[in-house]
């Protein structure tokens, strides 16, 4: 089938229906709802047999949803109604949510039900949540409901009362900041961590810290410290643990609250965003070894398991600035101290890795300069992951994983990646040639004509689809809170494989001789060289093109790139010379049209 997919951004879930319909032989289009974008227009231009929205701000308008059966992807089970509904679900703690696809009518999430799944709602943030069972399920929703349509006999349930099996339905309006305030003088701390995660990652909780009004974002039990309620107890990591009535909670990030007229803000590292605010407070180290039984929070942890290490770290948005790429490196490190024979990077949930800290970098004082320190704070990391020559080190991708942070997965020996996770291994859309060691790892495991084709075409992909191109060792399906489990029993299995020491010894020589040859510091000099030239030009699409992405700018119209994915193909192609000259269009038109007019996609703010 021919399905266009309408969203108000290709975010997370857009894409991963997008890869997953992909993989299943339809072609797809993509069309971002705009304002001044006459929507019906751009339906009729793809004359698509299905309209599928897995994630709109907007109402479809009528003379769409007259013309063309439509979809709407609403984040709630069946009945559920309104804008907020996730965030209402965590805040009120329901251990069950779910996903339903309903048809496009008048009024909004009214319309008849193609298929509605359940999932668990676990501890975690919204955001979290979304991109892990929610999108889990909304997957399940989406194929079960395209392949009822595409049957031609299905009849959609409908949701009004005169319905046999009547679910009464439940209208939540939008959740605004009056209710996600926290008192701390009466909040406990399982009330304020329902109220962060519910807000978490966006749009926080407004809340007043060290003066000033501010933005929470995120937030983790912390059960060892205590204090006046709403006292500021320590810092760790970048993140402020602040007291709550019966004990404490980490916030790894705020935002300052926009004053009228001035430019938009994000979220940074609390300690960093507060700045000279700070009060003076102890700086509380991580536990040595990750104790499940412990509650407190880090965003770096190390476990054993005989002879598997597991090195696991969690930054919010995937984002790794260079001081997060440092402490990450030390703990590599120091992991690579202990007597183990595999190592395994990752694999708790959500995102692996999204490369550089583009807020960080942002708000620096010279962005050109952190720049330039975290791609190399990022490429010291990587370099470290392919120099190891005693042991197997896994990269575990249980989430999303985008440009550098992509690449650095490939610097392991095998890549072990969600079955729901949705890869983004290019750099273009942020302006970028990329480093990370990529002109060394990707051609190498897929060739250089693929290598090619992904970094110019710029498009998701399924893990299976990276699978099938060799870009992912082994695809683990199971479900988010799984996949750590899952894991640490096949990194005992390969610690346990007779051949795995013969594999190490392989690996040491393959080292060897590389370095012989073209010294891996040869790939990083020349990657570093054109980002030098991109970091130090202020006319650079880059720097545009962050400020874009930090002020969360939407564009002015959709990429042309997602445009013409409609004409490639599906999994069976994706390795396949089949589409190179749709990969001649893309870079040939996309890639000059970044060149040229990078401001031009965003609206100002
Ligand atoms: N730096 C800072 N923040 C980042 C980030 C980065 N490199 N990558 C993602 N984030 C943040 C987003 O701003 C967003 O914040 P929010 O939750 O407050 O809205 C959050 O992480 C999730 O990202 P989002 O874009 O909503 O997720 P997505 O799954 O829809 O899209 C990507 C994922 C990776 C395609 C998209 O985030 C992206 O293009 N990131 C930039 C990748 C990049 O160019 N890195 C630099 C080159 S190495």
């Amino acid at each position: 089938m021919h399905i266009l997919l309408v969203a108000s951004a290709f975010n997370s879930l857009t894409q991963r229906v997008h890869v997953e319909l992909r993989d299943h032989g339809h072609t797809v289009a993509v069309e971002l709802a705009l304002p001044e974008r006459p929507l019906a227009e751009a339906v009729r231009r793809h004359a698509p047999d299905l309209v599928l929205a897995p994630m709109l701000k907007t109402a479809i308008p009528r003379e769409v949803w007259a013309a063309y059966p439509c979809f709407i992807v609403h984040p709630g089970p069946f009945g559920d109604r309104g804008p907020s509904s996730l965030d209402w679900a965590i805040q009120r703690g329901a251990d069950r949510w779910g996903v339903t696809v309903l048809q496009a009518v008048e009024d909004m999430d009214a319309g008849d039900v193609w298929a509605s799944v359940d999932c668990v709602v676990p501890p975690v943030g919204k955001s979290d949540l979304y991109r892990g069972e929610m999108a889990d399920a909304a997957l399940t929703a989406v194929l079960l409901a395209v392949e009822r349509f595409a049957s031609g006999t299905h009849t959609p349930r409908p949701q009004g009362p005169a319905h046999a099996e009547y679910t009464p339905v439940r209208i939540r309006p939008y959740l605004d900041q009056s209710v996600r305030r926290i008192d701390w003088d009466a909040d406990s701390t399982e009330t304020v961590l329902r109220k962060l995660r519910a807000a978490d990652s966006q749009p926080g909780v407004l809340d007043v810290v060290c003066g000033a009004e501010w933005y929470l974002h995120g937030g983790h039990p912390e059960g060892g410290l205590r204090g006046a309620p709403g006292e500021l107890l320590a810092t760790r990591a970048g993140a402020i643990c602040r007291a709550t009535t019966d004990g404490a909670v980490w916030i790894p990030e705020l935002r300052r609250r926009r004053a009228p007229g001035q430019p938009p803000t994000y979220k940074l590292p609390a300690a960093q965003a507060l700045g000279d605010r700070l009060p003076s407070l102890p700086e509380l180290a991580a536990p040595d070894c990750a104790d499940p039984r412990r509650r407190t929070w880090t965003d770096i942890a190390y476990r054993e398991e005989g002879s598997v290490g597991v090195l696991s770290f969690s930054f919010p948005g995937g984002a790794m600035s260079t001081t997060q790429c440092r402490r990450l490196l030390d703990a590599y490190r120091q992991a690579c101290a202990r007597p183990t024979s595999v190592l395994v990077l990752g694999g708790q949930r959500d995102f692996f890795s999204n490369g550089i800290h583009l807020n960080v970098i942002d708000a620096a004082q010279d962005p050109a300069a952190e720049s330039w320190a975290n791609i190399n704070a990022v490429d010291d990391l990587v370099e470290a992951v392919l120099t190891t020559t005693d042991r197997l080190v896994v990269a575990a991708v249980a989430g999303n994983a985008a440009a550098g942070g992509m690449m650095l997965a490939l610097a392991a020996d095998e890549v072990w990646c969600r079955a729901g996770a949705v890869l983004n291994p290019h750099y273009r859309l942020m302006g970028l040639y990329g480093s990370e060691y990529w002109t060394y790892t990707l051609p190498r495991r897929v060739g250089a004509a693929t290598a090619d084709r992904l970094l110019g075409e710029a498009l998701p992909m399924s893990a299976a689809s990276a699978h099938d191109l060799g870009l992912v060792d082994r695809v683990v399906d199971c479900g988010p809170g799984d996949f750590a489990a899952e894991v640490g029993r096949l990194a005992a299995r390969l610690a346990a494989l007779p051949g795995s020491p013969s594999r190490i010894a392989a690996k040491k020589a393959e080292l060897e001789r590389q370095e012989c040859g073209e010294p891996l510091a040869a790939f990083r000099e020349r990657e570093l060289t054109r980002m030098r030239r991109t970091f130090d030009d202020p006319d650079a699409p880059y720097h545009a093109l962050r400020r874009a992405f930090v002020h969360k700018r939407r564009p002015q119209s959709t990429p042309p790139h997602l445009d013409l994915a409609a004409t490639t193909a599906t999994r069976a192609a994706a390795g396949a010379g089949a589409d190179r000259s749709t990969r001649a269009r893309v870079t040939g038109t996309a890639l000059d049209d970044l060149s040229r007019r990078p401001d031009g996609w965003y609206e100002e703010s």
